[in-house]
């Protein structure tokens, strides 16, 4: 059985997780749950919609008891330069509401996928190769939360075992929703200004590197992972998983390569500098490939083609 509640739903990964979902298990199988931000048509009106405020343990109980849910992709989270900016709203969305996703899920006997981030390292983290197990002493509220997270969702494994599962994501890269206010944002607005524009100013300097990957291999992360043998899971919670590492001037010569008059400059943004500056250049993601079968599709040039002509479809529409 798959009966499956996705809370974040609206937003830039839920409203495609919850569309891809709905194609795997059935539309009336998967409820979207969202909150303040208005729905799109195809998510609201393609399956089930609910308001779920994640810090109301009672609403996210209704919500589970009502539709018989038995798994959880619990995505309701405030990103990093929006955690920055509130952090106690932050830790109240992203740690109390965790707790209340997992309350439930014991409660009910759900399993739950909870994306942590490349966040959850810091300066003291090897940034060269970040192994799967290793020093996270992350400086940002974002951080902070994400290990606590990781952290929590293993507690919930280990004490009550919940069927809790995740993976730490990179900067994800898509063109149906913009992103949440991340620091990897600038890697997706790059593309409507160079179909817009033919220009971009980037907020992070040159030479920045950091993990990064295209929706399609986000998606197929997700279920891999809920859908792998958990006999083969020693890990569980927060897979390093990664699909390309590339710098501002990186990216931006492949974009060059499709628009050959686009042209980027930068104006830095010190906030998600230092952000950036403390997360790894690459990740080590061989636990993820060796427990289920991690493999990513998309590189920077195809994830670059694909997004310039999918773009410009939506944005001639
Ligand atoms: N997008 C990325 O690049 C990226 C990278 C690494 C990890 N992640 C993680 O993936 C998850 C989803 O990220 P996203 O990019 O889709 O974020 P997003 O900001 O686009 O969407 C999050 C959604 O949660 C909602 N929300 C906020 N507070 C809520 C509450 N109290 N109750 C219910 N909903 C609430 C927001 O309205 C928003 O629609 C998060 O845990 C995030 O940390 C994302």
């Amino acid at each position: 059985m798959n009966r499956i509640l996705v809370t974040g739903s609206v937003g830039q990964i839920g409203s495609e997780l919850t569309i891809y979902l709905r194609e795997r298990y059935g539309a009336d199988n998967v409820v979207a749950g969202g909150r303040k931000t208005k729905p799109s048509k195809e998510l609201k009106e393609s399956g089930p919609f609910e308001i779920v405020d994640c810090t109301d343990i009672e609403a996210i109980r209704e919500v589970v008891d009502k539709y018989q849910i038995d798994t959880i992709y619990h995505l309701a989270a405030l990103l990093s330069a929006v955690a920055e900016s509130n952090p106690q709203l932050a830790w109240n969305v992203n740690i109390n509401g965790l707790i209340n996703v997992l309350e439930v899920a014991r409660e009910y006997d759900c399993a739950v996928f909870t994306p942590s981030s490349i966040g959850a390292f810091g300066l003291s983290t090897p940034l060269d190769n970040t192994p799967q197990d290793t020093i996270q002493r992350p400086g940002t509220m974002y951080g902070v939360t994400k290990v606590s997270g990781e952290l929590l969702c293993d507690y919930y494994y280990k004490k009550y075992g919940v069927d809790t599962r995740g993976v730490r994501y990179p900067g994800i890269i898509s063109y149906v929703t913009p992103p949440g206010g991340g620091t990897t944002d600038y890697a997706v607005e790059i593309f409507y200004e160079a179909i817009k524009k033919k220009k971009y100013t980037c907020f992070l300097k040159r030479g920045t590197k950091l993990d990064m990957m295209y929706m399609p291999d986000a998606l197929k992360a997700a279920v891999d992972l809920m859908e792998a043998d958990p006999g083969k899971l020693k890990h569980r919670n927060a897979f390093n998983v990664t699909a390309m590492s590339f710098a501002p001037e990186e990216i931006s010569a492949e974009v060059k390569r499709i628009i050959p008059d686009f042209t980027m400059d930068y104006d830095v943004d010190p906030l998600r500098q230092e952000i950036a500056e403390s997360w790894p250049n690459y990740m080590d993601d061989t636990a993820a490939k060796d427990q289920w079968g991690w493999n990513p599709d998309y590189d920077l040039p195809a994830m670059c083609e694909d997004m310039i002509e999918k773009l410009r479809v939506k944005l001639e529409k």
